[in-house]
């Protein structure tokens, strides 16, 4: 008999901390819902005392999920838990993520106190919250780099003040994956009581080894693992779900299992990548463009021959599906709603009456609409109120004469016109748009996503722009990547 291992699933959380991808409530709850059918056990919805968006995020998921347990972060602080007991008020099933720094640096600089005041305000914490609820989690910040001797004193005293799961968080991602592993399996042997709760990992991928040391900790004793779609996260992101899910679900010898539906592991990965605006890295293992592409005539001659050749696992099983380039032009309502359905979106009828509008329009440019495309277009009415709108752009550019672009915007109804010139036709048109907006503001980061089917792909540009000391981020579609380039300039000074 295999034994549970819990996925707790952070997108929404650690995952939204990444500058650029931020949800609003209704993007949330679509994703939510996405990881409910995927079958993770734990969504951490958000931390409530942060902002009123991430409250009220966590009361409306708490409202539109079932099954999985809704947890809500906080410091080890009592205001914070308050809030979070609050906000977790509709939740079928609830949790309070509480915890602490216990590193000697985060004693030190970050809370300017000693070891033993730490675990009296761990105690105190975990005390508090099991007042508003029966499930606590107890992280030990940095636990990565805190002595595993302290660590486990930390440990057993917040096991002792009634907390249910403990993580173990590498918050830097600096641990070995052995090292990680050892930790673990010193915590399972050392700390009185071990067996009343459960150890979690939450590893981070600063030195790449995030999924490594998650697996090490599993093998070790952990039976919770946190982790985010496409491995989103601070910095170089969070453990990737998918792929702890496929390593334990191609290593039988590993008599682990976990409750993931696998085959709606591609399709949330295109979801939660096309509403957070994040590209997933062509060679990303498992969801990546390429995971699944033989592309050298050695490797393809395997392939034809024997597909095990070269291929460890079928892509059917994480929900690759050959079949998701059919819809074109001749498409109707019915399929294009399915293949939303397919992705995660469930739109209302008159939502999906408008992106069929948007769904013919794009199909008379171009002959297969991809799931991506599809996904564009079910989130492009997101900046339809926005005050800032491009209502005609064109751009004369080749070779031996200097680009020029005309572009007309409207601004809350007024109409705008300007030409410019410049050294490409990208940089004419954005030009004008500057001329029309007249602000300082400063093009940081510019991405244009490769056209990955064909010549008459949809060019997908993300964008920064600082403004007043700030960064704003914005992305746009197009099959002329210019007026995507334009699209995504918009979108930024819509957020101004
Ligand atoms: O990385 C980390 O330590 C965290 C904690 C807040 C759980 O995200
Ligand atoms: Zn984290």
């Amino acid at each position: 008999m295999s034994e549970k291992l819990f996925i707790f699933d952070t997108t929404l959380r650690d995952g939204e901390q990444v500058p650029g991808c931020q949800l609003n409530t209704v993007e949330k709850i679509q994703v939510a819902r996405a990881l409910e059918a995927l079958g993770v056990d734990v969504i951490e919805a958000g931390f409530p005392v942060s902002s009123p968006g991430d409250f009220n995020s966590v009361i409306e998921i708490s409202k539109a999920v079932t099954w999985p347990t809704i947890c809500a972060l906080t410091r080890a602080v009592q205001k914070d838990i308050e809030v979070a007991a609050e906000a977790l008020q509709f939740a079928k099933r609830k949790r309070i993520h509480t915890g602490i720094g216990t590193s000697d640096s985060h004693i030190k600089y970050k809370f300017n106190s000693n070891r033993e005041e730490i675990i009296e305000r761990a105690v105190a914490a975990v005390k508090h919250a099991k007042k508003y609820v029966e499930d606590v989690e107890f992280y030990a910040e940095d636990a990565g780099r805190t002595d595993n001797e302290y660590l486990a004193r930390v440990v057993e005293a917040v096991i002792k003040a009634g907390a249910t799961v403990v993580n173990i968080p590498d918050t830097t991602g600096y641990c070995l994956p052995d090292e990680y592993g050892a930790k673990i399996k010193y915590l399972m042997e050392h700390v009185t009581g071990i067996e009343k709760a459960i150890l979690s990992t939450h590893c981070h991928n600063d030195l790449g080894m995030a999924t490594a040391n998650t697996i090490a900790g599993v093998l070790n004793g952990a039976r919770q693992v946190e982790v985010t779609i496409n491995g989103i996260g601070e910095r170089a992101g969070n453990t990737a779900l998918e792929e702890v899910a496929m390593i334990l679900k191609s290593h039988k010898d590993i008599k682990i299992d976990t409750n993931i539906n696998t085959q709606k592991i591609y399709p949330i990965s295109r979801l939660v990548s096309s509403l957070m605006n994040m590209p997933v890295q062509p060679n990303k293992a498992i969801v990546g463009r390429n995971a699944f592409a033989h592309s050298s005539g050695i490797h393809q001659d395997g392939v034809l021959k024997n597909i095990q050749t070269y291929e460890i696992i079928n892509p059917h099983d994480v929900g690759i599906d050959d079949s998701s380039i059919v819809l074109t032009a001749r498409s109707g309502r019915a399929a294009l709603k399915h293949r939303l359905s397919i992705l995660g979106v469930e739109p209302s009828q008159d939502k999906l009456d408008k992106i069929y509008e948007e769904f013919l329009k794009l199909a008379d440019k171009k002959k297969d609409i991809t799931d991506d495309d599809v996904l564009v277009l079910a989130g492009a009415d997101r900046s339809k109120n926005d005050r800032i709108k491009m209502e005609y752009l064109q751009v004369t550019s080749g070779m031996g004469v200097r680009p020029v672009a005309s572009l007309g915007l409207s601004i809350a109804g007024e109409k705008f016109e300007a030409a410019a010139s410049g050294n490409g036709p990208v940089d004419a048109a954005i030009s004008a748009l500057k001329k029309i907006i007249n602000r300082h503001m400063t093009l940081k980061e510019f991405t244009i996503q490769a056209i990955s089917k064909g010549s008459d792909d949809v060019g997908k540009v993300h964008m920064q722009v600082e403004y007043n000391n700030q960064i704003y981020y914005g992305f746009g579609a197009n099959t002329d990547i210019i007026a995507a380039s334009v699209e995504a300039y918009i979108d930024c000074v819509n957020k101004f």
